[in-house]
């Protein structure tokens, strides 16, 4: 019998220096069911990281690990490349189904390789053969994944390596709590201003883009929701130059903001919706779904091996099923509410936290250093406090993550199906992590004063 130590051990031995949630979070999970997971020595953890948005209905929901017990009783393919079978006849229907019927009555899907960068490559692939044109536009804080291209266009300039794909501008995306204009008490500023005037300026050195691509709303970047006006504006930015408009809806897709999608917030539709997480049900699935006058691509024109991953596409049916018919939307709508009350109660007691946002359960609170402004009078993020705080919480027995700008944002993930009770139960822990991380401040400040 290994502890969980053991497992850790010979994990740092064995695997890539690239690891990143071990190092923050050292935990070897043995079991795991909805909201919690079990580590190997019998500690229990609440678990709002969820496979980064991954588990809609958290871990091992019974839909979810029926409809895989049937997929096998049924004798239904594991694989079959991109052939059709009855389970992928109805992944589509159903898919298609929740996508506004006038984008759905005209809309082509393709199957990507499984993961969202691969479906973010197939959609940088997708633009660039139907305009002809080579770069693209991206967006300050955005996070595409880790593929070269997708890379490219991730605001974050940590992971970037020398060479990736050229010809990507970043625009600003609305971060009111930091506007990306340095206004400081920004009130939604309307930057999408900025990217109207680069495109209409001769002399902006920005050339018309083969696609622009955005989160609706920021996921690693923060927890950002973009304001209904300024994707309205991008939308008609983009029409009026006939630029494709891509989505990247991979951690906001199937309910993680309150409504199917988080583009129905503002009735803005893209011209190609980028799909993964969620839709797999917890297994790796990632599709683009896009405007049939895009679909130029030649026969063969992108291809991989996995781009049919059957089971994930019954556990994500199930998953769609169980989020249809148990108005887990509501639940989003209703738990977020009940999250965020309780957050912005601990931002009134702790001078730390900065901001809390967010839209459904996709929430932020950003930890900010208020004696350290920034250049321009802002109170700078205050990464290393987030950390502490992370700590707390793990050792509490709750698996949060960070994001954002100085990774000083702790983000929640938790199910979609989380009850108020374990709301209560994780914003608890929070705000006694934030006591813990208080007194440990105030006792450092002593010292030093002594
Ligand atoms: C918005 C968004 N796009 C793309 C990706 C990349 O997905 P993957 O890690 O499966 O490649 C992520 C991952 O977190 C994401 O949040």
């Amino acid at each position: 019998m290994h502890t969980s130590q053991d497992y850790l051990t010979r994990q740092a031995e064995t695997e890539s220096n690239a690891r990143t949630y071990p190092r923050k979070l050292p935990v070897a999970i043995r079991r795991a069911e909805g909201l919690y997971v079990t580590d190997a020595d019998g500690r229990v953890f609440m678990d709002c990281l969820c496979g980064a948005g991954t588990l809609a209905l958290g871990h091992n929901h019974p839909a979810v690990v029926a409809a895989i017990r049937e997929h096998l009783d049924e004798g239904y393919p594991l694989h079959t490349l991109d052939l059709t079978t009855p389970v992928k006849h109805r992944f589509v229907e159903e898919l298609f189904s929740t996508l506004p019927s006038h984008f759905a009555a005209n809309a082509r899907i393709q199957f990507c390789s499984p993961s969202g960068a691969d479906a973010v490559e197939a959609a940088i692939k997708l633009v660039k053969t139907a305009t002809g044109r080579s770069g693209m536009i991206s967006f300050q804080g955005g996070y595409h994944g880790q593929t070269h291209g997708a890379l490219a266009l991730m605001g974050n300039l940590g992971p970037k390596v020398p060479g990736l794909m050229p010809e990507v501008q970043f625009h600003p995306y609305p971060y009111a709590y930091r506007c990306p204009m340095g206004h400081v008490d920004c009130g939604g500023c309307d930057c999408s201003a900025y990217t109207r005037q680069a495109l209409s300026d001769p002399e902006g050195g920005v050339a018309r883009p083969a696609g622009m691509i955005l989160e609706v709303v920021q996921g690693e970047g923060g927890a950002i929701p973009a304001p209904a006006s300024w994707l309205g504006q991008i939308r008609s930015i983009a029409n009026e130059r006939q630029i494709p408009l891509i989505f990247d809806e991979v951690q906001t897709g199937w309910g993680r903001t309150g409504t199917m999608y988080a583009f129905e917030h503002s009735g803005v539709v893209p011209d190609v919706l980028v799909l993964s997480k969620a839709i797999g049900g917890g297994l790796p699935l990632a599709v683009i779904v896009y405007r049939e006058e895009l679909d130029v691509w030649k026969p063969g024109a992108h291809a991989g091996t996995f781009r049919g991953n059957q089971l994930a596409m019954s556990t994500g049916l199930a998953t769609l099923d169980f989020i249809r018919e148990h108005d887990v939307l509501g639940n989003v709508a209703a738990m977020s509410e009940r999250f965020q009350e309780r957050l912005r109660d601990l931002q009134e007691r702790f001078g730390f936290i900065g901001d809390v946002r967010g839209r459904g359960l996709m929430l932020g609170m950003e930890i900010v250093d208020r004696e350290q402004p920034d250049a321009i009078g802002r109170p700078t993020g205050h990464g290393s406090l987030a950390r502490e705080l992370q700590a707390a919480c793990f050792a509490d027995g709750l698996i949060v993550e960070l994001g954002g700008r100085h990774g000083a944002v702790m983000r929640l993930l938790p199910p979609l199906t989380i009850t108020a009770v374990q709301v209560d139960a994780v914003c608890d822990v929070i705000g006694r992590a934030c006591r813990t991380v208080q007194a440990a401040r105030q006792e450092r400040d002593l010292l030093v004063h002594v």
